[in-house]
């Protein structure tokens, strides 16, 4: 079944939803239905909290084999030392502050670069929130040049994510950057 969300009103917040993938999609068009789903659901919709919410349930629904899904958020800067603190994810529950520079998703807030990583384990410094990891895939999301949150995806199957991967989530999170 393709997408329905064409049909619903976009502003209803009460409206039940239906997004899916359609079955064996390439990876082009299914982060390109993933960021239509993203782009209808958050459109006009001021709570960041809310959108990244629903755009973690959909990176669920349409990226496949999946153990974890979601973002952590950039503190405010104080005294010089940002670190990263867990938001809205799907998964098991997960470590909630992560220094910059610090496991592959500190790494990927530090430079502001995707992390694309075959085998966590072989990561220095990768931080094992759930143990099923085996690859990862981090994305920053920029606004106005700035870190302010990042993507990140586990997977229990080692070399999970491919280039295109990565080059879909960061469409994704290019759609995010003025929504969370
Ligand atoms: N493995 C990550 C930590 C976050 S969890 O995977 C959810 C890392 O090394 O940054």
């Amino acid at each position: 079944m393709g997408l329905v969300f064409a049909a619903l009103p976009r502003r209803s917040r009460s409206t039940m939803y239906d997004f899916k993938a359609d079955a064996g999609l390439e990876p082009p068009e299914l982060y390109r239905q993933l960021r239509n789903a993203a782009d209808a659901l958050t459109a006009g919709e001021p709570d960041g909290v809310a959108n990244m919410a629903n755009v973690a349930a959909l990176l669920w629904e349409f990226v496949p084999n999946l153990n974890w899904a979601g973002f952590y958020r950039m503190t405010d800067a104080k005294e010089g030392s940002s670190e990263l603190v867990l938001g809205p994810f799907v998964g098991r529950p997960a470590c909630i502050r992560i220094p910059l520079g610090s496991g592959v998703c500190g790494a990927a807030a530090q430079s502001g670069k995707t992390q694309l990583v075959e085998d966590v384990l072989a990561f220095p410094g990768h931080i094992a929130c759930d143990s099923a990891s085996r690859s990862e895939l981090v994305v920053p999301v920029m606004r106005g040049g700035i870190v302010i949150a990042v993507i990140d995806l586990d997977s229990p199957e080692p070399a999970r994510f491919s280039q295109e991967d990565a080059e879909g989530i960061e469409a994704l999170a290019r759609t995010l950057s003025d929504r969370i």
